[in-house]
């Protein structure tokens, strides 16, 4: 087994409650048109969701869980969209990050910070700095976030190394590219839980994902919290993790 299969493994409790659980916050627009409310209700609602998700977690003692909350193919939607969203952001991180930080939350961004706003970018700095040393609940934030973009910024930094000089073409290995990633201190995903119904990746976390276990449900995101989150942790646990090797039942 190679190293990388081998630390996958050790990200299992024995408990079955995973390490590290991602999430594809999919649906706030479809729940508002729904109700034939503006799309910006739906994003509304859909932070009164991570605020459950992120308590469920905590109680739970799940120690790290990251969500998909803009990615770098946003930016395409409609300028006021787009406002809403970083307003969104924004108000979630002034108003939160003291209770944030009482209940032991440790807040990590990953994506490209460069073309964000100054503001937006300090906040985030802020958050990381104040919530560095907290322990219970590690909350990864995906913001202008791409999967491909991240793996292409990690293979940047590794060839800086080695026209510097520091690394060899010959010591660039799947762990070094690993640990050039955004937050290489975070274990990768165990699961992976997808709502709104659609079953796609949509380029979150493309390296990390190699061996989670996909959830899709079909629950719009502002409908999600501790019950929707309890669900996949059933369908999960309920799962056999083989890693490209045998089932552990068969290998016993
Ligand atoms: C997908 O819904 C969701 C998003 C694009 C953003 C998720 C953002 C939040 C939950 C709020 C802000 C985030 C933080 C961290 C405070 P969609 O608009 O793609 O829904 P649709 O597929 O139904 O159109």
């Amino acid at each position: 087994m190679s190293d990388q299969h081998s630390k996958a493994r050790q990200h299992s409790p024995k408990d079955g409650t995973p390490r590290h659980v991602a999430i594809i916050m999919d649906g706030n627009g479809r729940w508002a048109e729904r109700r034939g409310l503006p799309r910006a209700e739906g994003h509304r609602q859909g932070v009164e969701a991570l605020r459950r998700t992120v308590k469920a977690a905590i109680e739970i003692g799940i120690p790290y869980l990251t969500v998909y909350s803009f990615s770098s193919e946003n930016w395409s939607r409609p300028r006021s969209e787009i406002a809403d969203l970083m307003g969104l952001f924004k108000r979630y991180i002034r108003r939160d990050l003291a209770e944030l930080h009482r209940g032991g939350v440790k807040l990590r961004m990953i994506g490209e910070r460069a073309g964000v706003d100054a503001d937006v970018v300090a906040l985030i700095d802020e958050a990381e700095q104040v919530t560095r040393a907290n322990e219970t609940l590690t909350l990864v934030i995906a913001f202008n976030y791409g999967g491909r973009a991240e793996i292409a910024r990690a293979a940047r930094r590794l060839a800086e190394k080695v026209a510097a000089g520091a690394l060899s073409p010959g010591e660039v290995t799947e762990e070094q590219l690993a640990a050039h990633l955004d937050a290489s201190e975070v274990p990768d995903p165990d699961l992976l839980i997808r709502t709104g119904g659609e079953e796609r990746i949509s380029n979150f976390l493309l390296w990390q994902v190699a061996y989670a276990e996909l959830v899709f449900v079909d629950a719009f995101w502002p409908e999600f919290g501790k019950e929707q989150l309890d669900a996949a942790l059933a369908i999960y646990s309920g799962r056999d993790r083989r890693y490209g090797g045998l089932t552990q039942r068969s290998s016993r």
